[in-house]
């Protein structure tokens, strides 16, 4: 297997390389001036399994994982499975209001094209997957949180939101440890209301876990009900750090924040590389 990494995944690429012992290739990416990209992959595909992985955040980083796709038609491959780290526009998973886009559903749409197979992790909602008519496989990078927690001794795991209550549910059996979940209201994209809740954390290192964090103000709001009822410590764990507008500054209220390389950033502690490479080997025997 040839592993061929656009430009936001280099780190995580890596480590699958280094899993399957195989040789990582790295794209060549470039801006023209006026911001259009230009991609190259290295020669030597033909007839090779290929793992393509590129992550889709920011913007720009999908459209590039477009034109690797692009690229990869005339290197003929014998397979390519295209490696979603984090799916981007996985939120606008259905018509919320009439006349909206169904954003997922294009994503999923353009992303099969050329690929035999793809994976992504924890994807907003599984219902996403449903828009794939290739195989297409969502795993989950919760072991990868979960090996971190059991480290720093976490007693108790909480989801900040009814959404995330499966992840937390889940990274609780790992570790084996009590969990729990808040009810969150979203009132716009900077603001949210989380309701109290009597919650057994007093002397306990808590963890918050969730698939995405991005301004930050779920976690933050989860934390000062956790932190108000007595808590040893609390950290923030998730998954897809996307981190923006101010959050690393909220995000300060914890003693730790930990997300993993689906989205690479200075929080990126743990790989979700063993899981991606579990899936990959299922979804080639499928
Ligand atoms: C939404 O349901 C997601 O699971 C996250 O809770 C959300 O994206 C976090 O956003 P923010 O960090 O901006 O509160």
């Amino acid at each position: 297997m040839k592993i061929v990494s656009g430009s936001a995944s280099v780190p995580l690429a890596k480590e699958l390389a280094r899993i399957f012992a195989a040789d990582l290739l790295v794209a060549e990416v470039r801006a023209f001036a006026d911001g259009e990209l230009h991609v190259r992959v290295p020669e030597g595909l033909g007839g090779e399994e290929v793992a393509l992985v590129q992550t889709t955040y920011p913007n720009d980083k999908l459209l590039e994982l477009f034109l690797l796709q692009d690229a990869l038609v005339d290197a003929a491959p014998a397979r390519v499975s295209v490696v979603v780290p984090y799916f981007g526009y996985g939120r606008q998973d259905k018509g919320f209001q009439p006349g909206e886009a169904i954003s997922s559903r294009a994503v999923a749409k353009r992303l099969e094209i050329g690929a035999d197979a793809l994976l992504t992790v924890d994807v907003h909602n599984d219902r996403v997957m449903d828009y794939f008519e290739i195989p297409a496989l969502n795993i989950t990078g919760m072991p990868a949180l979960a090996r971190h927690f059991k480290e720093l001794g976490i007693e108790m795991v909480l989801a900040p939101d009814e959404n995330a209550a499966r992840h937390a549910e889940t990274v609780g059996r790992l570790i084996k440890t009590p969990w729990d979940y808040l009810k969150k209201e979203r009132l716009d994209s900077w603001t949210v209301e989380t309701e109290g809740k009597a919650l057994r954390v007093q002397d306990r290192r808590v963890a918050i876990v969730d698939d995405v964090v991005s301004t930050g103000g779920t976690m933050v709001s989860a934390a000062r009900i956790v932190q108000e009822q007595g808590s040893r410590g609390v950290v923030a764990g998730c998954v897809h750090g996307l981190f923006v507008g101010g959050a690393k500054e909220r995000l300060k209220a914890f003693d730790e924040v930990v997300a993993t390389d689906t989205v690479s950033s200075e929080y990126s502690a743990v790989s979700v590389a063993p899981e991606i490479a579990r899936g990959l080997q299922k979804l080639s025997s499928a």
